[in-house]
């Protein structure tokens, strides 16, 4: 009996904020500590998926290193996982193709990614008339790449955030055509296990300076989001500097109080508590009271991964032979399943 194959990538564009890393990094490193050990834990640096927006060349290959050390920093152990650089295994790209060839346009016109990319490109050219025909066919097509990316090594199980459950719909979808399409008398079980999202309780961490979005790596304001790598004093002040609200006490009330529950969200999630129990400790406290004790959590969860990640930084020969393995592993892995695809299809 087989156990769970897991798979989930990330995109190397810049070091990761407070929001990726409670909402979405540090998952992996639980799913790792509470998976069966006949569980399969793959987890990719995606940088083909990152190439659908421009993005400058060396930037990109200072990002892809950084995000594998920024990885191992965190906690995933390259022994227990495949980690890897999603650019090393090209079965991706050569399943995508084929997955391409069996996906309806009008499907991807439905994906609410796509349709944002749309009305984004509409404000940026301040017209009433989209131009589809200025965006790139990589960006229609990026959730058939990220379906070939689960398929290739029968990934069971894909952790990530509520905003990818339309591509993992078109994920089963694809899978479920292939598996009619491609069947053989000799099956018993399918070809493609249809995947499955595996929803965390998600922790929405918001912007410190305008609490009514998420914090996010592309508003303007860097003070809006602790990075991995900020140190003591930058995480002090980019706390100091959030944007609360002028309610005598504390307590718990994402609705009219975001900027105050946004701070309870994060020394909750410090803790792995409850943001409206910790809001009892400080119902008759000042926000300069919470502000601190946040402050000092923040540092102590980020403490040792940022000193890992300056010593790896240090270290580009283990960083390159951690990718290298990666790649090997990964490779052996996603080989069989692609043999079998290529002679069902009749190639
Ligand atoms: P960004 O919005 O900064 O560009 P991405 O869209 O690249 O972040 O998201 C990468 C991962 O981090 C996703 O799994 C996403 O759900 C998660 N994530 C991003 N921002 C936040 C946030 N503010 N709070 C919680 N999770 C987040
Ligand atoms: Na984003």
């Amino acid at each position: 009996v087989h156990g769970r194959t897991y798979f989930s990538g990330i995109q190397p564009t810049g070091v990761p904020h407070l929001g990726n890393y409670l909402g979405a990094l540090q998952n992996w490193v639980k799913l790792q500590r509470q998976a069966a050990p006949d569980d399969e834990l793959i987890f990719s640096v995606v940088g083909w998926h990152a190439l659908t927006l421009p993005q400058d060349r060396k930037a990109l290959f200072e990002a892809q290193k950084d995000i594998l050390a920024i990885l191992l920093a965190i906690g995933i152990d390259p022994l227990r996982c495949i980690l890897f650089y999603q650019n090393h295994n090209s079965d991706h790209l050569e399943l995508a193709w084929l997955l391409n060839c069996i996906t309806p346009t009008g499907k991807l016109r439905r994906m609410t990614t796509w349709k944002a990319r749309l009305a984004d490109s509409r404000n940026a050219n301040d017209e009433s008339e989209v131009d589809e025909s200025l965006l790139n066919v990589g960006l229609f097509t990026y959730p058939v790449l990220q379906a070939a990316d689960i398929l290739v090594y029968k990934a069971t199980h894909v952790p990530v955030g509520e905003d990818q459950q339309q591509h993992i719909e078109l994920c089963r979808d694809l899978a479920d055509i292939f598996n009619r399409q491609l069947k053989d008398e000799t099956d018993n079980v399918p070809l493609f296990p249809l995947p499955r999202q595996l929803f965390t309780p998600s922790k929405r961490i918001l912007s410190l300076r305008d609490p009514s979005s998420k914090m996010s790596k592309s508003t303007p304001d860097v003070k809006s989001r602790i990075l991995l790598t900020d140190t003591p004093e930058e995480i002090r002040d980019k706390i100091r500097s959030a944007v609360t609200d002028s309610i005598q006490g504390i307590t718990y009330d994402p609705v009219n109080r975001p900027g105050t529950s946004n701070l309870l969200t994060i020394l909750a999630a410090c803790e792995e508590a409850d943001p409206a129990e910790v809001a009892r400790r400080y119902s008759g406290k000042h926000h300069g009271h919470l502000k601190a004790d946040v402050t000092d959590a923040v540092v102590e969860m980020l403490r040792r991964p940022r000193a890992e990640l300056l010593r790896l930084r240090e270290d580009p020969g283990y960083l390159a032979d951690v990718g290298r393995e990666g790649a090997e592993k990964a490779k052996m892995r996603s080989r069989p399943t692609m043999q079998i695809v290529r002679e069902r299809l009749g190639l």
